[in-house]
């Protein structure tokens, strides 16, 4: 299957296909340098947990391509300074973090190489976190299958696709698996209020790649499972933590709260970067506050009084008693969560 790529990496550079202006304009932008690349996460030029992981890594790697010959100090001085910038662009995922820290660790490891070594195997490095995320994506849409079958139909929420990561995305990969497999899984996609994800990015994501897609408003989650439409709920996670608790895209936690009234298996596509055991809670979670404008302008138009008071948390906590399981690429786990999440993570 043919995938849109969310990023390219190509002669020292990261084009990004500009998510903000997805579906009407596909436009890819250089960035090539750290600074470009935490613009492009902060501006959600990219977004989606593993994408914002993948592009630290590239981003890491562009803050130190251009040094000279230097001490291991000077190197990972710089490295650090790198890492602390590109930490601030969001604060939810925990993809981000982990890239950081990877590439950082990385370059620790490499101080008896001289300078232009160590530049070549962090490279390396960033296209390797890069790769691993699609072998991830469909390991987990593999243990999905074993939950679906044939003819049923899924609700998602946001936009965990091939945009928020590489290939087959984490929610969506066993919809992408099974009309491989000649299945047919149909799926509702809730727009998501304020960016849209569920609109720009999800229906057009799938109804490029022949998937069944009905979009439907946030606020109609409740009357399409009432009537019976959906079999199973699948999301995607920014950060699981060690007791199970979730955070995702903002409005999750009400689908999730439907779902347990309607008597619907609600599931979480977790890629193993995404789980994060030193997290204890969902209290512990960061939740990213957006800027106003995403919540009074429509395309640049206001649409809500001038001096308005407006709240716009970014994600929010869906507790581990409204999960049925979390599907991850080292295997589906089920509740007692905190359990078993130590047994894989711990
Ligand atoms: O604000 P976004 O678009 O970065 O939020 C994305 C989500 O909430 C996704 O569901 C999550 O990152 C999982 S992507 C595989």
């Amino acid at each position: 299957m043919e995938f849109i790529k969310p990023v390219e990496w190509k002669d020292n550079t990261l084009y990004v296909l500009n998510q903000l202006k997805l579906p009407m304009i596909t436009e890819y932008n250089p960035k090539q340098t750290a600074e470009d690349v935490f613009h492009a996460i902060r501006d959600m030029e990219l977004r989606g947990a593993p994408l914002i992981g993948i592009a630290a890594g590239y981003g890491m790697y562009l803050g130190i391509k251009d040094m000279g010959d230097t001490d291991h100090e000077s190197f990972m001085k710089k490295m650090k300074q790198k890492g602390e910038m590109l930490a601030k662009a969001r604060p939810t995922a925990s993809n981000l973090f982990r890239a950081i820290e990877r590439m950082t660790q990385r370059a620790e490891d490499l101080k008896a190489e001289p300078v232009e070594t160590k530049k070549r195997l962090l490279e390396l490095e960033a296209i390797k976190i890069q790769r691993e995320e699609v072998e991830i994506n469909l390991r987990i849409g593999e243990n999905f299958l074993t939950l679906l079958k044939d003819g049923m139909t899924i609700l998602t929420h946001c936009n965990a696709g091939c945009l928020a990561t590489v290939d087959y995305g984490t929610a969506t990969s066993p919809v992408y698996l099974a009309k491989e497999r000649g299945w047919n899984i149909r799926v509702y996609a809730d727009e998501t209020r304020p960016y849209l994800q569920g609109a720009r990015l999800t229906a057009y994501e799938l109804s490029m790649a022949g998937i069944d897609v009905t979009l439907i408003c946030d606020n109609m989650a409740g009357m399409v499972m009432s009537q019976g439409k959906i079999d199973a709920v699948i999301v995607g996670t920014d950060r699981v933590a060690a007791n199970g608790d979730i955070a995702n895209k903002i409005g999750t936690m009400s689908v999730a709260i439907l779902a347990s009234h309607f008597n619907i298996p609600f599931y979480i596509a977790a890629p193993s970067t995404t789980v994060d055991i030193n997290t204890r809670t969902g209290r512990d979670i960061p939740i990213e506050e957006r800027n106003t404008d995403e919540v009074t302008n429509w395309y640049g138009r206001r649409i809500a009084p001038e001096e308005i008071k407006v709240y716009n948390p970014a994600f929010d906590v869906t507790h581990h008693e409204l999960i049925t399981a979390i599907v991850t690429d080292k295997g589906i786990i089920y509740p007692p969560f905190c359990e078993n999440i130590k047994k894989i993570f711990g």
